[in-house]
């Protein structure tokens, strides 16, 4: 069954500002995910580069280029479209692993899934 998890506040989503970090549990390994700002909706992936399964933050929850335009991968530069994932430039080998979100009343939930899991304290 699906469940919405608070994430943040609607606030703390800027446009093209720092992302938004959180874990999750997909296909039953921890990993890392960020939620963004772009033209004005919300979107989450996970934090794992198509190219090399790596992060891909180049400072702490830093993924847009200069122009807000693209998210970059910091290790050899694989650039994503912020609102859909898809591979827009680089060696990636095809597109971020999408997570749902919702946002209302100012506040952002993001959603599982069968493969996406919170992580179990
Ligand atoms: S690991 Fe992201 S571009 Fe190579």
């Amino acid at each position: 069954m699906r469940e919405e998890i608070l994430l943040c506040s609607s606030q703390d989503l800027l446009e093209g500002g720092l992302a938004w970090g959180f874990d999750v549990v997909y296909a039953g390994q921890a990993c890392r995910a960020f939620a963004i700002r772009f033209e004005g909706q919300v979107y989450a992936y996970l934090n794992r580069c198509s190219h090399v399964a790596m992060e891909m933050d180049y400072q702490p929850n830093r993924f847009f280029d200069d122009s807000g335009r693209w998210l970059l991968c910091a290790t050899h530069g694989a650039a994503y479209a912020p609102d859909s994932g898809a591979c827009a430039g680089g060696p990636c080998r095809g597109g971020l692993v999408k997570i749902g979100l919702s946002e209302s009343r100012g506040l952002v939930h993001w959603h599982t899934a069968p493969n996406l899991k919170p992580v179990e304290f």
